[in-house]
């Protein structure tokens, strides 16, 4: 060979090389298909190949091409793969041939629409491949889902076969097939429970449960050399006012970062959240996420580490548990980097079998004498290890069987008793037979009780009107009236057109808040099926979340968490309650701002609530605010379009002007009905008061016209006005007067309202750090609040608020100093 050529060589293959590094991982297996299209579809800058021109990769006896024009709530990126999907109606298998063995994953995309005679919401299947169940009886009911799963794959070819459940068929919308790197997936993992023992992994199949990029962000499947895709934590966080969010992308170490991509993206390493001990250097207490899933199952879970808060003066340690079991005393992120400043690490370790269905992972200050109690993580995830009998589905679980094998038992010997008894006395005891029958089938209703949990899920007799574990528990009817002790008058908590509120208590001590509708209209029906989706599909700290339903006999119940404080309207008047202070009438206008933002802006097409007023905002015992009743919501506001008709919803008093009178509805209206929250809120009555001089009876005209007049302090409940500082009452009256606006559009945004209302706060708080009592002063430090809010990078820069009094400069000083950590 010639030097040029020598030389050529080498060229070609630095380009090679620059080829490989900037497009990251390349798989030897890699399959991309859009299944039911005869077209490609792409994604990002991936090519999704339309399955019609695969008719080798695909066998199927019957199979049928399904198209929408649906668009799924939760997915813009790749919403263009749910546009199609193949119906299989009878057992089909795709088949993949591998050059590379090894782990390989295997994505799904399902997303249930109406095709001809198929609702895809129907569908029932099994999904299998290499004797390992990842699906089984399963279901899409909620919007558009891709399910994960990692498989060590041992043959020269793959083959993945769906089954329909019996009378039913299976679909798929897209599929992804790829070979993984190896350093992803560890051979062997320590487990906590007993500690100090390995785990061999080789054989397991592995799926998805979470995958979290802690700090607050989102970070998309194009940011992803694996397109994976990385939630942001908050909905997961337990007490957020002890965590912080952090972003510190610099700090990561760049080249370790790149060496380390395929494990995570460095935007994962550079945002992180940590225990908010910054302004109490005493703050004893652990940042907690709550994560849901199905027990019976051991989980591998992966904790990414990255040191961007430490500095040379105060060196990081702390604890990391998982449902309160030690994971790590003292972790040292300095001496397990080889003290390479900002190098990402990475921790695996296996949960026992359980059955709990939350895992919780806390971080916390290390129990030996740390002067500076800090925490941090920055990465999580939590995959499903398959069973002893190859399944990853709930239907096939451990504890299942076994609490089934407890029933089998029961009822084995109490049959087997009965014909002894038969045998041995004959006719005489043929009497008595009656009497143990009863006995025997006592047992097994007792024994099914004690696992309500696992056999509401799927319990699919009667008339089911969701069986998807995904969605929340299905309840027994007797499960309920035990708990409230058949719908004992002394526990109800409330009452409304819908029915009647119950407080209950489950066998686990759980409280509820049980909703008994009336009997079934249709009207009532469709209600109660959209709260119950719009719960199981939207949960977030602010909103009340979901713990089952039961639909048996005409029933409409739904259980939700129990909401200790009641309605902030009960708060606000008409009762006895003490009176909230004008700080926490704050944070409850946050919390449920916060509430209603997220449901506005938390999926690509925004849920209008349309029945947002004070008697439908719950506190906890904390006195957080949670948005309940989302009987009347709505994706709006392209829908609504096609139902001009529908008539007018919401309630008397909190009606947006606009939708009135042109039926339009938006996201607007839920900001209008706020308002009128507010204005509550500020004068502690109700929105129409006809005891009142008729210019007070209507609250909101009442208000605005004193607003006009510059007499707003006058009319602000009587209770709290010597609290409220000048700043924050104008601050306060301003939001609530634009939220007011007559038209839609010169009202402000959900995320406006959260910010100023901040502010707010922020203004009332300022000066108060010297407040004798203490109170306050280890939570509010109004530069740092504001620090962490730009921080987060919720709000851009622009639209900081004018915060009268507060120097600009101390601010931005701080956020520098904040990037040199
Ligand atoms: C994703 O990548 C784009 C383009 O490189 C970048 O602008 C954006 O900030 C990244 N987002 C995250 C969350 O990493
Ligand atoms: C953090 O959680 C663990 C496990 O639940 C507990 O043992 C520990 O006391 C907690 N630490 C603090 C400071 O609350
Ligand atoms: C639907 O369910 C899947 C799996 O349970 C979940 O990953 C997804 O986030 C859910 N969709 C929405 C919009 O919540």
């Amino acid at each position: 060979m010639s030097t040029g050529n020598v030389e050529l060589l080498m060229r070609v293959s630095s380009i090679l090389c620059l080829i490989g590094a900037s497009y990251g991982f390349v798989p030897l297996d890699y399959y991309l298909l859009d299944c039911g299209s005869s077209t490609n579809s792409s994604v990002g800058d991936r090519v999704f190949v339309g399955d019609d021109f695969n008719s080798n990769t695909l066998s199927t006896p019957r199979n049928i091409s399904a198209k929408t024009t649906l668009r799924p709530i939760s997915s813009s990126y790749d919403s263009v793969l749910y546009q199609t999907a193949r119906i299989l109606d009878e057992t089909s298998s795709y088949t993949f041939p591998i050059k590379k063995r090894g782990r390989h994953w295997i994505r799904l995309y399902f997303f249930p629409f109406v095709y001809q005679n198929y609702n895809l919401r129907m569908a029932k299947f099994s999904v299998s491949a290499q004797n390992i169940t990842f699906l089984k009886d399963f279901q899409v009911l909620n919007d558009s889902q891709v399910r994960e799963y990692s498989l060590n794959v041992t043959s020269s070819n793959l083959v993945l076969t769906f089954t329909p459940s019996s009378k039913s068929f299976a679909f798929i919308n897209a599929l992804e097939f790829l070979s993984l790197p190896d350093e992803l997936t560890p051979e062997s993992v320590r487990t906590i429970d007993p500690q100090g023992s390995h785990q061999s992994l080789s054989n397991k199949a592995l799926e998805t449960v979470v995958r979290v990029n802690m700090g607050n962000e989102t970070v998309p499947p194009q940011n992803d050399t694996l397109w994976r895709l990385w939630v942001s934590d908050d909905r997961y966080l337990i007490h957020n006012n002890l965590a912080k969010f952090l972003t510190n992308t610099k700090a990561v170490n760049s080249t370790r970062a790149k060496a380390m991509e395929n494990i995570a993206p460095l935007t994962v390493y550079g945002t992180a959240t940590k225990l908010n001990s910054d302004d109490d250097p005493n703050l004893n207490a652990n940042v907690t996420w709550r994560f849901d899933v199905d027990p019976g199952f051991e989980y591998l879970v992966r904790f990414h580490f990255c040191d961007i808060v430490s500095s040379p003066i105060h060196a990081l340690f702390f604890n990391v548990y998982i449902n309160s079991m030690l994971v790590s005393r003292n972790l040292d992120l300095g001496h397990l980097t080889s003290n390479i400043i900002g190098a990402p690490y990475f921790m695996d370790v296996i949960t026992r079998k359980s059955d709990s269905s939350e895992l919780n992972v806390s971080v916390g200050p290390s129990d030996v004498g740390n002067p500076w109690p800090d925490a941090i993580l920055n990465g999580l995830e939590i995959l499903k290890i398959s069973n002893s009998k190859g399944s990853l589905d709930v239907l096939d679980s451990d504890l299942r069987k076994s609490s089934k094998m407890k029933v089998g038992v029961i009822v084995g010997l109490a049959l087997g008793m009965f014909t002894a008894v038969i045998l041995a006395m004959g006719l005489f005891l043929l009497c008595r037979r009656r009497r143990r029958y009863t006995h025997v089938s006592h047992s097994k209703v007792e024994e099914n009780f004690a696992t309500t949990e696992l056999e509401s899920k799927y319990s699919n007799n009667g008339t089911a009107i969701f069986s998807s574990s995904k969605i929340g528990y299905r309840f027994p009817f007797v499960a309920i009236q035990e708990a409230t002790d058949n719908f004992s008058e002394s526990l109800v908590i409330g009452a409304g057109g819908f029915g009647k509120v119950y407080k209950g208590i489950l066998r686990d001590e759980t409280k509820v808040a049980v909703k008994r509708g009336f009997s079934r209209s249709k009207q009532g029906f469709a209600e109660f099926r959209t709260e119950i989706e719009m719960l199981s599909l939207f949960r977030h700290r602010h909103l009340v979340s979901l713990i089952g339903y039961c639909d048996e006999q005409n029933e409409m119940i739904i259980l939700y968490e129990y909401m200790e404080n009641g309605t902030i309207k009960n708060h606000l008047y008409g009762s006895n309650l003490p009176s909230l202070s004008w700080r926490q009438r704050l944070e409850i206008c946050i919390g449920s701002a916060r509430g209603l933002h997220y449901l506005h802006t938390g999926s690509a097409k925004a849920i209008i609530h349309r029945d947002v007023k004070s008697a439908n905002i719950l506190l906890d015992e904390n006195l957080m605010a949670k948005v309940a009743d989302f009987g009347l919501s709505k994706c709006g506001p392209e829908i609504d379009k096609t139902h001009v008709s529908t008539a007018v919803k919401g309630s008397f008093g909190y009606l947006d002007p606009e939708y009135l009178t042109r039926q339009q509805l938006t996201e607007k209206s839920d900001v209008y009905s706020f308002g009128v929250v507010m204005l509550e809120v500020l004068c502690g009555r109700p929105v129409i008061d006809p005891s009142l001089p008729r210019e007070e009876v209507n609250l909101v005209e009442w208000v605005l016209n004193s607003q006009k007049r510059g007499q707003l302090v006058e009319i602000v409940d009587s209770r709290i006005a010597s609290q409220i500082k000048p700043e924050s009452l104008r601050k306060f009256g301003e939001i609530a007067e634009k939220c007011l606006a007559e038209h839609g559009v010169h009202r402000p945004t959900m995320g406006d309202v959260l910010w100023n209302l901040e502010c707010a706060l922020r203004l009332q708080e300022i000066g108060r750090r010297s407040d004798p009592n203490g109170e306050l002063s280890s939570q509010i430090n109004p530069v740092n609040n504001l620090e962490t809010s730009v921080s987060t990078a919720q709000f851009s820069m622009g639209s900081v608020c004018d915060l009268d009094g507060v120097s600009m400069s101390k601010v931005f000083a701080q956020m520098v100093r904040e990037d040199m950590r």
